[in-house]
Formats: structure tokens, C-alpha cells, sequence
């Protein structure tokens, strides 16, 4: 008997480690008009997840609806069905995790980020390394997260190559290696050479889909001149023989450490190096990687389920508060109906309905494993960064929280609802919306946010699902940094002098509220021995 449970437990897990080892859990990411959702619909094209191309709604927030944004929270509703497409290509599940393209909910993008095992960064050939990309980057460097460039939009007249790989290095301070390498662009683009394959890729405007692919192993074969006419092959041998003798080799290891970013070449709109860079990428990409709990360090072919809340999204209709709560499953598998750990409560729960994101449909799944992300329907028990567990008493490292950019005071406009509102702000600081800071000075309640439009948002929220009335009073801050020290005396010393400027945040840590970047760095520089923190997670 206990020979035959051993061998049925070998066979569940090893069950489990190919579930695992098939999975790619990844983030698309890139500034606002990149071509993130039109790369995002092509790989979907590749999964046979859709048919059409147009099929995949933009979880973009248009620019023209800035103003109007009940227009905004029907998006964020389309973006419930987008935010997890799962599908299958070459014996691989793939978990895409969608981001909101709006800047003003970049704070969401950073903690979807905490959720994947890598990234693709989508840049313009035209326009470069743009601002978000330039954050976005920042969050990846933090955790380490292995980065591929895509560099779109290369059927457009756009920068040159090499310039743009010496930007991206420069800009988002990351090594680069190209993996394809363009013959040409704009109206005379002509294809790319394939390096990670060593084929010959052309390209015919308007056919959307690689015209023709060509072994070739040796860029130096004559053959070349054929294909792409003689002043093309000489500039491509010219430019392969510079990338050889600039960049290092491709090496996995370097990639999976987030040492180094192979950058593709290519028109997402065209379909075009697409499946280079899809094909690649379930090559190199890691499989779910092991995570950091507070206790220990957690694999993912462990036995036991654990995980984590990374995003909660509202339900859109008001009259029924009813959320979905996303969990990162980190290790194990996860049962529909059996009983896991909710750390925080210190009690067991059960899901009866969780669901899994095939796609764009959403459907009841009775088992899912490490790398995949499930939905749990909640109605408040979940606040971002939450554990799920088997039973273990684990809790996933917190989710950084950025500086907001944005600072108001919240204050109650219909004193009958006080409570109503506390509750409000409370639930909507548990899902992310924005962040809670209480001036210790006056006790007056802080948001910060990262755009205009969280504030209405919040405004919105609070009157339809609470009840609740509030006014914004202006604050003029320049940021909000977590502050800590060894020098208890300094530390002391500067909170005295810094009173009406601190306060705390949700887990009470202490905060400076800086007015200035002039204050700021003098309050560095007069007390050299406390570190000012721009991110929650040190
Ligand atoms: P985003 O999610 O990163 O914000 O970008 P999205 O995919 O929506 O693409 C932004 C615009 O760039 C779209 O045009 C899209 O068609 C275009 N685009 C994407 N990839 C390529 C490419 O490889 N070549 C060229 N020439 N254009 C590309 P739009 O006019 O803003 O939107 P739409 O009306 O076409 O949807």
C-alpha cells in the first residue's frame, strides 16, 4: 500500500512539473500607441485563440475619452474580460497578462508585473524609448524580471537600428543582443534575418504573414544577392558582422538573470515577426519561477498550493459590490471546492466558482496550476498582496507602491455618511485604486494617485457603491517617500522638524510628504544618515 501511494504521488508529480515547465506567464508592456494590442491580438492569431484580427478589444483608454470617464469605467469593464488570455501554441500555455494602456492607471501595470515570469517591451521604431517604457523598465530592473525588446513598427520610416539598440541600453539600462536584425525600413523594408534561427525572413507589404523564410546558415552565401539584390546583402553582412563583433553572444542564462534583452525586429500590424519572436520566446522565456515569501523562498512544483492577490477589479454594476480578486497561483495546484488558507484572516475558505481566462471567455475551471491565474469572485475579503495557501502560514513579499504623482485631501461633503465613506475609501484602497496617507499633523486623510483620473474615478466610486459624498482639497507635493534609519536620534530629530510633512500610509510606516524637489534634496543632504525611499518595498 505505501509503495503504491509513493509511486501515485512520483506520478502526480511529475504530473505536475510538465504542467509547469509548459506554462509562460508574461506581461506585454509599452508606452501608450506602441502596438501593444495589435502584438497581443497577433499572438492570439498564432494560438488559434481568435480568427479575426480586430477581435481583441483594446483595454486601451482612449485619449479622446479622457474627459468622459463613465466611457473610462466601461473600458476598465472590457478589460476584465482582457486581462488574462490564456491559449496553447506548440505544446506551450501561454498566460498573456494585459495591462491598462492609460498612464493614469500605470500603479496597476507595476503590480501585474509582480505577477508574471517576463516581459515583452513593445517600442516604436519611430518614436523610441517613451517615458512609460522608461518607468516600466525601472519595475522589471527592481525584480530582475527577464525583458525582450520588440521593436515595432519597422514597415513605418523609423530610427536607425543600432541607434535604436545604443537608446534602448542607454535609456532603460539594460544590455542588449539582437536576435533579428531588419534589411532596410519603411516603404523598402524588406524582411529581417532571422540570427536566433539563422534564416532569411522576407517580407511583402500588404501579405500579412512572412512571404517567404529561408534557411540560411551562412550569411556569406551568395544565394543572398538573389533574395535581396546586392547593396541590401552587403549592408547586411556589414551589419551582422558589426553586431557579432559588438555584442556578446545570446546567452539564456544571462537573459533569465535580467542581465541582458534580446531585441526582434518587425510590423505587429502586418504580422510580421511575430512568430520569430513568439517561436523564440517559448524557447528562452522561464517556465513560473520561484517566489519569495517572507518565510522562505516557494517552488513551483511544490506540493502544496500557494499564492497570491495581485489585482482586484470592481464589478461594474452598483447595485451588487461584487469583485474579482486575481491570483497568481505560485506553487501546486489549485482545487475548485477544496479549502485553502486565507493568511491574513487566519481562516479556511472555499471556491466554488473560480475561473480562468481562456481568451477572451471566462470560464469555471476545476484545477489550475503554478504560473496560471485564476479569478475568485469576492465581496471584500481580499485586498491586494493577500496569501492563499494549502494551510501554510506564508506571505508572498509585499507589492511595491510607487510615490503617487498626485496628492489631494479627501474630505467628507455629507456628514451623514461619514461611516459610508471611511468604508469606501478603505475597500478602494484595498484594491489598488489609489493610495491612503494620514497627515500625522492634522489627521487629515491624503490620496495620492498617479493621474487626474483616479481622482474622479474615486469620486464616481464612492457616491455609487457607498453612498458616500466627498470633496478634493488641493495639496501642492512633490512626493511621498518612505523614510527609515539606524540613527534613531536623526530619525527623531527629523520628524520633529518635518511635522506638519509626515504621515503614514495604510500600514502606518512613516512617510514624508516632500513640497519640493528642492526640499527634498536638502532634507537628504541635512540628514545623511535616513534613506528616503521613492517605492514601498525596500
Ligand atoms: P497600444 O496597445 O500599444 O496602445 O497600441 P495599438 O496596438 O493600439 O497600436 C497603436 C496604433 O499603431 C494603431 O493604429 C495600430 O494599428 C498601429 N500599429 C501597430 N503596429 C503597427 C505596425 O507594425 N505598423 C504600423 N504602421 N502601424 C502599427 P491606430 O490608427 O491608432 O488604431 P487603429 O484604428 O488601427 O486600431
Amino acid at each position: 500500500m505505501i509503495i503504491f501511494v509513493s509511486f501515485l504521488h512520483h506520478v502526480l508529480m511529475n504530473l505536475y512539473s510538465s504542467e509547469i515547465q509548459k506554462r509562460r506567464t508574461f506581461a506585454i508592456v509599452s508606452h501608450p500607441d506602441a502596438g501593444k494590442t495589435t502584438l497581443t491580438e497577433k499572438l492570439l492569431l498564432f494560438g488559434g485563440a481568435i480568427h479575426v484580427a480586430g477581435a481583441v478589444k483594446s483595454n486601451k483608454i482612449r485619449k479622446t475619452a479622457a474627459s468622459d470617464w463613465m466611457e473610462i469605467e466601461k473600458q476598465r469593464g472590457i478589460s476584465v474580460a482582457t486581462s488574462v488570455m490564456a491559449f496553447d501554441y506548440a505544446d506551450h500555455k501561454i498566460n498573456i497578462l494585459d495591462t491598462p494602456g492609460h498612464q493614469d492607471f500605470a500603479e496597476d501595470t507595476f503590480r501585474t508585473l509582480t505577477a508574471v515570469d517576463s516581459v515583452i517591451i513593445v517600442i516604436d521604431a519611430a518614436k523610441g524609448v517613451e517615458a512609460q517604457t522608461r518607468k516600466l523598465m525601472e519595475v522589471c530592473r527592481m525584480r530582475k524580471t527577464p525583458v525582450i525588446v520588440f521593436v515595432n513598427k519597422m514597415d513605418r520610416d523609423g530610427k536607425d537600428p543600432f541607434d535604436l539598440l545604443d537608446e534602448v541600453e542607454e535609456e532603460l539600462h539594460i544590455k542588449v543582443r539582437p536576435l533579428s536584425w531588419p534589411i532596410d525600413m519603411g516603404q523598402r523594408f524588406k524582411g529581417v534575418y532571422n540570427i536566433y534561427e539563422k534564416k532569411l525572413d522576407l517580407y511583402t507589404p500588404s501579405k500579412q504573414y512572412v512571404t517567404e523564410s529561408v534557411e540560411f546558415r551562412d550569411i556569406n552565401n551568395p544565394e543572398l544577392e538573389n533574395h535581396i539584390g546586392n547593396a541590401l546583402s552587403e549592408k547586411l553582412r556589414a551589419d551582422i558582422q558589426l553586431i557579432e563583433g559588438v555584442y556578446p553572444a545570446f546567452d539564456t542564462d544571462t537573459y533569465l538573470k535580467g542581465d541582458i534583452a534580446p531585441v526582434f525586429f518587425g510590423s505587429a500590424l502586418n504580422n510580421f515577426g511575430v512568430k520569430e519572436l513568439l517561436d523564440c520566446f517559448i524557447q528562452i522565456a522561464p517556465s513560473p519561477l520561484p517566489v519569495q515569501a517572507v518565510e522562505r523562498t516557494v517552488h513551483p512544483e511544490e506540493d502544496g498550493f500557494t499564492g497570491f492577490i495581485f489585482k482586484i477589479h470592481a464589478n461594474m454594476d452598483p447595485n451588487h459590490r461584487s469583485c474579482i480578486a486575481f491570483v497568481k497561483i505560485c506553487s501546486g495546484r489549485f482545487e475548485r471546492n477544496a479549502n485553502y488558507k486565507h493568511v491574513r484572516f487566519g481562516k479556511m475558505m472555499r471556491f466554488g466558482s473560480p475561473t480562468a481566462f481562456m481568451a477572451q471567455r471566462k470560464e469555471t475551471v476545476d484545477e489550475a496550476f503554478a504560473g496560471d491565474i485564476i479569478g475568485l469572485p469576492d465581496t471584500g475579503n481580499f485586498k491586494i498582496g493577500d496569501t492563499l495557501t494549502a494551510g501554510e502560514e506564508l506571505h508572498f513579499k509585499g507589492l511595491p507602491s510607487f510615490s503617487p504623482e498626485m496628492f489631494k485631501y479627501i474630505e467628507n461633503a455629507d456628514p451623514m455618511k461619514s461611516k459610508q465613506l471611511a468604508k469606501g475609501i478603505e475597500q478602494l484602497m484595498d484594491e489598488g485604486v489609489a493610495q491612503l496617507f494620514v497627515n500625522k499633523f492634522n489627521g487629515r486623510k491624503i490620496i495620492g494617485t498617479v493621474g487626474q483620473l483616479q481622482f474622479e474615478v474615486i469620486q464616481y466610486r464612492l457616491l455609487h457603491e457607498y453612498g458616500a459624498q466627498c470633496k478634493w482639497d488641493n495639496l501642492s507635493l512633490y512626493k511621498a517617500c518612505w523614510i527609515e534609519s539606524d540613527n534613531a536620534a536623526m530619525l527623531d530629530n527629523f520628524k520633529k522638524r518635518k511635522a506638519q510633512y509626515m504621515a503614514a500610509d495604510k500600514e502606518g510606516r512613516d512617510v514624508y510628504l516632500a513640497d519640493s524637489a528642492y526640499v527634498l534634496t536638502m532634507a537628504q543632504h541635512d540628514f545623511p544618515d535616513i534613506r528616503f525611499h521613492f517605492t514601498s518595498e525596500f
